[in-house]
């Protein structure tokens, strides 16, 4: 079931105070304070992007896998994003940003809830940036489809293709982990190639990304020492 409603503060909480049923989503046009990242504000203008979140119950995958829930649904934006816009550049920015080139189109928000070893919920906002031409907040670098293509792309479209893919994508973290690991590695933003990052320890270094385990966490060649550091999510920042 797809619950479209006019305004709420964010769709993550209104899900989390409606659970229903696995594979509900519930879609906005007006978020009053939506969630992002590290606490930050997701912006949006009224009625022009995709505002959603998906309710899903995991069935074999445990508390120690939850990565690949995030997995699953950057890898269903990447596809839909990439069937739409036609491109060669549309990227997962390690561990669930949305990448166009160098700049931002969909932000992820997953909150679990655990239950011992299972995941007894997970709710995973979307925030992906459509029909909006200009952006007011200070996000860094923020793009949206029609930026790219020139043209709107009416919401329920794009809406249809995320539901079908984010489907598609839980199925296969369920039943083939293998495969989506490679569909998120494949699909990886700056798989390839050196790169400027920063960390705590050693402040701002150039490095290649070699690997990611099994819990998401990221693991850094330093171009320049030849060490292999490993980072969990907010313990490295991609320089851009
Ligand atoms: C990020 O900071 O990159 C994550 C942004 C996630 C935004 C979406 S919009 C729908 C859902 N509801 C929220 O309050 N946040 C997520």
């Amino acid at each position: 079931m797809i619950y479209r409603i006019e305004e709420t503060e964010s769709t993550n909480s209104w899900m989390a105070a409606h659970l229903g049923d696995s594979l509900d989503a519930v879609v906005c046009s007006r978020q009053t304070a939506g969630r992002g990242q590290r606490g930050n504000h997701w912006e949006s203008e009224d009625g022009k992007n995709i505002c959603m979140s998906l309710l899903y119950k995991p069935v074999r995958i445990l508390a120690s896998d939850y990565f690949r829930l995030s997995e699953a649904v950057a890898t269903a934006v990447c596809l839909c994003l990439q069937k739409f816009l036609k491109r060669d550049d549309i990227r997962i920015k390690w561990p669930n940003d949305i990448y166009v080139g160098d700049s931002k189109i969909c932000g992820i928000l997953i909150e679990n809830r655990l239950e011992g070893m299972r995941i007894s919920h997970s709710i995973a906002g979307i925030g992906l940036n459509v029909n909006q031409e200009v952006f007011l907040s200070d996000a860094p670098n923020p793009v949206s489809m029609k930026q790219l293509s020139g043209t709107d792309h009416p919401l329920d479209e794009v809406l249809e293709c995320l539901m079908d893919q984010l489907k598609t994508q839980l199925e296969m973290a369920e039943t083939d982990p293998k495969r989506l690991e490679s569909l998120f590695w494949e699909n990886l933003y700056r798989r390839d190639g050196v790169f400027p990052y920063q960390d705590q320890e050693n402040g701002r270094f150039d490095a290649r990304i070699v690997g990611i385990d099994a819990m998401g966490r990221l693991c850094l060649q330093d171009e320049k020492t030849g060490e292999k550091r490993w980072y969990a999510f907010k313990e490295v920042s991609f320089i851009v």
